[in-house]
C-alpha cells in the first residue's frame, strides 16, 4: 500500500520552537504512522512553484533528518510573511509591485506531488490562508505559531514565552544602566496589535509605566509618575511601551506598507520619548528590541509546547481530522475549527486581571487620571 504523504510548512515571521513542531510531528508522523512528509519550503512558496530553491527547494523529511533541530530557533524549512498565494506578489513591468491570486497552481501542485493532507504551522495570517486554501479542496491542520500571541482559541501559541523571557532578560540590563545614569529609558517590544509581550515582560522586569495598544496613553500621567520616582529618591524609570502603542485619540505608528504584507509597525518607543523628553527633567534612551525577541533557541516551556502541538497535530491529520487547529486549553491540549480560530485576534482585555496586578503593584499604563 502506497504510503500516506503529508505536507509540512512555516508560514509568516518565525519565531523559537517551529523546530520543534517539526520535529515531533516528523517523528510522529513519519516514525509512528509511516508517513512520507514533504517541508515545503517558504511558507506555500514551495507548492506554488515546485522548482522554487532559494536555497535548497522542498525536503522529504525523515526522523534522521530532523535530529538535533528542536533546540534550533528559526525554521528550518524557511518562512515568508509575503507569501500569501490568494495575493501572491509580482513585480510589474515599470518595477512597481503588484499582487496576483495563484491559489490553482498551490492547489494542482498539491494533487501533484500526490499529498493528502498539510500541516500548516503559522500565526493568523497562516490560519486566514489555511481557510482560503481549505475552502478550495487542501485538507489542512493548524498549528498556533507567533511570539505576539494573538491568535484566538488558544490559550497561548508557541514562541511567547521565549520572547517574553528575552524581553524580561533586556528589562534587566537596561535597569542596571538606567540606574547608574539617573535616566529614563524607554524599551519597544514587538507584539503587533496585541499588548501581551510588554505586559508580561514589563511585569515580569519592573517596568515602571507598560504601554499597551489596547490601552490608548496620554503622557501627563507618565511624566507625573517619574516626577514622583524622583522626588522619593529613585532617580531612574523604565517605560515599556508595545510596539503597536497608540496615544489617546492617536494612532499607531506605522512605517513602510510593501504589497502583499502587513504594514510594519515603527517607532511608537521613539515617539514617546520624543513627546516625554520636554515634559520631564532626566535623560531619556530608547532601546528598541526588536528582532533579537525571534530569534534563538526556545525556551523550555515552548520546547515542551510545540512538542506537543506537533504530535497533536499529526494525530489529528492521521486520523483525518482535517480543518482543525490544535490548541491549549486550560493547560490541555485539544482542537479549534481552523474557521473559528481565524476569524478574529486575540487582545488583552483592559479589565483583565493581570491589568489590575499591575496596577496594583504600581505600574503606570498611561490612562491614569
Ligand atoms: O508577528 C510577529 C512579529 O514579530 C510582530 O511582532 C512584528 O510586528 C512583525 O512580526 C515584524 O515582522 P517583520 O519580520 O516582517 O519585520
Amino acid at each position: 500500500m502506497a504510503k500516506k504523504r503529508i505536507a509540512i510548512m512555516t508560514g509568516g515571521g518565525d519565531c523559537p520552537g517551529l523546530n520543534a513542531v517539526i520535529y515531533a510531528a516528523v517523528r510522529v508522523g513519519a516514525g509512528r504512522f509511516g508517513w512520507e512528509v514533504l517541508g515545503v519550503e517558504d511558507a506555500t512558496r514551495g507548492l506554488i512553484d515546485l522548482e522554487y530553491r532559494f536555497p535548497h527547494g522542498n525536503l522529504w523529511l525523515t526522523e534522521e533528518s530532523v535530529r538535533g533541530i528542536l533546540s534550533r530557533g528559526g525554521t528550518i524549512l524557511g518562512t515568508s510573511n509575503r507569501s500569501d498565494p490568494f495575493n501572491f506578489v509580482v513585480r510589474n513591468a515599470d518595477g512597481t509591485e503588484g499582487t496576483i491570486d495563484v491559489s490553482d497552481q498551490v492547489v494542482a501542485n498539491f494533487q501533484k506531488l500526490g499529498l493528502s493532507g498539510l500541516i500548516s504551522i503559522g500565526g493568523d495570517g497562516s490560519m486566514r490562508i489555511a481557510k482560503r486554501l481549505m475552502d478550495k479542496g487542501i485538507p489542512i491542520v493548524g498549528v498556533p505559531k507567533t511570539i505576539d500571541n494573538d491568535l484566538a482559541c488558544t490559550d497561548q501559541t508557541f514562541g511567547f514565552d521565549t520572547a517574553v523571557q528575552i524581553a524580561t532578560e533586556a528589562l534587566d540590563r537596561v535597569r542596571d544602566t538606567a540606574e547608574s545614569h539617573d535616566r529614563v529609558m524607554v524599551v519597544e517590544v514587538m507584539g503587533r496589535d496585541a499588548g501581551f509581550i510588554a505586559l508580561h515582560a514589563g511585569i515580569a522586569g519592573g517596568a515602571d509605566a507598560i504601554l499597551l495598544p489596547e490601552i490608548p496613553y496620554r503622557l501627563e500621567p507618565i511624566a507625573e509618575m517619574i516626577k514622583q520616582r524622583r522626588a522619593a529618591g529613585q532617580t531612574y524609570s523604565i517605560i515599556v511601551v508595545a510596539e503597536g502603542a497608540k496615544p489617546a485619540h492617536g494612532e499607531a505608528s506605522i512605517g513602510e506598507h510593501k504589497a502583499g504584507a502587513m504594514p510594519r509597525l515603527m517607532g511608537a518607543g521613539m515617539r514617546v520619548a520624543e513627546r516625554l523628553g520636554p515634559m520631564i527633567a532626566a535623560e531619556l534612551r530608547v532601546t528598541v528590541l526588536g528582532h533579537i525577541q525571534r530569534g534563538g533557541s526556545p525556551s523550555n516551556y515552548d520546547r515542551v509546547l510545540a512538542v506537543r502541538y506537533g504530535q497533536a497535530a499529526a494525530e489529528l491529520a492521521e486520523r483525518g481530522e482535517f480543518g482543525r487547529m490544535v490548541a491549549l486549553r486550560g493547560g490541555k491540549i485539544t482542537s479549534v475549527s481552523i474557521e473559528e480560530a481565524s476569524a478574529g485576534n486575540k487582545r488583552v482585555d483592559p479589565a483583565e486581571q493581570l491589568v489590575s496586578t499591575a496596577r496594583a503593584i504600581g505600574v503606570c499604563f498611561g490612562d491614569e487620571a
